[in-house]
């Protein structure tokens, strides 16, 4: 723990702003009682997996999302490996490193070289600019990320995208319930793979999903999430065993009640969070670009140590000692991981080393009062002023 932090006074009376600790996430959307009733239906059914449940929740899913077809699979990651595999990719493939390391995985599980492009400042999200940059003959396609679910730059990418005869694929991971202009993540480019893992505004214990309006790549991917066997035992993909349980399916039609409230409140949360700690020298947001919705998966501000006056790391230690976890999520960038810092080209990423260095989640779910999002930002002022006040921090460590 940083020294300077550990002298760090929590409150005026010298305790902690929360008794109990603050999570920065919970899992939401979970169903009460009723989920029996499904358990009960699937055990009598005998059939455990891919089966009523979860074409109940690819049709549900495919209507809210407004494409032509939704394949459920048992996780994002297991998604877009299937996806990549099933397009038949070869060569290199053009992604942020601002992002989770899955994103990554599934590049490097299919053979693909991942070539990292620059983020944008404000939005967080891949930078259309850098991709074009990245773009050469060896690409076949660009795998963008809606990061914490903020709608990365489609229209621009798309541009890139077909002037240059490649695809366009995105992790989405954060994005169900998001849109760009009214219209869903999920009917972009040729696919879109979601997440359903604990973390995420619908949850189904473990999951995901590809959408797709591609009818012919639907049905590769059903294959391909069986192994690739679509039925004859004589498999057209070397596939995974990559199913949804029905009780995992089970969990997400139930959860899919309630998401748009969940959104709605996520995003008066962002607000509330903009305005109260939008004063504060040093502390900036992620931009939302007008007419997209983010589905606010994760609420994220950087700290610029210059004007806040002590850095993003003993802010995470100042709030850890208020009870208030905080994250560094993306840091390290995955050009800088040990698995990938061989593997990229050392071309600069300006942005992503500044923001991936500066980045701070911190608490977001539904169930987030006023008054606990009111302390969270009290403590960040607390530790702005500590930080500022002669003698203290900086000037005692001096
Ligand atoms: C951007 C991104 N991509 C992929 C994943 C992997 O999702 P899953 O755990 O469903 O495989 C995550 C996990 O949260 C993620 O944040």
């Amino acid at each position: 723990m940083n020294v300077m932090a550990e002298k760090f006074e929590p409150t005026s009376k010298g305790s902690p702003a929360f008794e109990q600790r603050l999570p920065i996430v919970s899992p939401e959307g979970l169903p009460d009682d009723d989920f029996l009733h499904d358990v009960q239906r699937i055990l009598s059914s005998r059939q455990l997996t891919n089966a009523a449940f979860v074409g109940e929740f690819e049709e549900a899913a495919a209507e809210y999302l407004g494409v032509s077809h939704c394949v459920a699979v048992s996780s994002c990651t297991s998604g877009l490996i299937l996806t990549l595999r099933a397009l038949e990719l070869q060569g290199e493939v053009v992604l942020p490193s601002f992002t989770f390391h899955a994103s990554a995985h599934s590049v490097i599980w299919n053979g693909l070289k991942p070539v990292f492009a620059d983020c944008d400042p404000e939005t967080f999200c891949i930078d259309p600019r850098a991709v074009k940059l990245q773009v050469s003959p060896s690409t076949a396609a660009i795998l963008a990320v809606h990061l914490f679910g903020n709608p990365a730059h489609i229209v621009e990418l798309q541009t890139v995208a077909s002037s240059s005869g490649i695809l366009l694929i995105t992790d989405a991971a954060h994005a169900f319930g998001s849109d760009i202009n009214g219209r869903r993540i999920g009917a972009f480019g040729t696919a879109e793979v979601f997440s359903f893992s604990p973390t995420k505004l619908l949850v189904a214990g473990e999951g995901g999903m590809i959408a797709t309006q591609d009818a012919d790549l639907a049905r590769k991917l059903r294959a391909a999430r069986n192994y690739g066997d679509s039925g004859n035992y004589d498999p057209e993909l070397a596939g995974l065993n990559a199913r949804m349980s029905e009780f995992h399916a089970a969990l997400a039609v139930r959860g899919l009640l309630g998401l748009e409230a969940r959104i709605a409140r996520r995003n008066q949360i962002r607000l509330h969070y903009e305005q109260r700690l939008g004063s504060i020298p040093g502390i900036s947001f992620q931009h939302i670009l007008p007419g997209n919705r983010s589905a606010c998966k994760d609420f994220a501000v950087l700290v610029d140590e210059a004007a806040f006056g002590e850095s993003r790391d003993w802010l995470v230690d100042a709030l850890e000692k208020e009870n208030i976890q905080a994250r560094r999520y993306f840091w390290p960038p995955v050009h800088r991981q040990k698995l990938y810092c061989d593997i990229w080209d050392k071309r600069p990423l300006p942005v992503t080393d500044r923001i991936s260095s500066r980045i701070l989640n911190l608490p977001i779910y539904s169930t987030l009062s006023t008054e606990q999002i009111d302390k969270v930002c009290g403590a960040i002022l607390r530790s702005y002023e500590f930080a500022n006040k002669s003698g203290c921090a900086k000037a005692q460590r001096a």
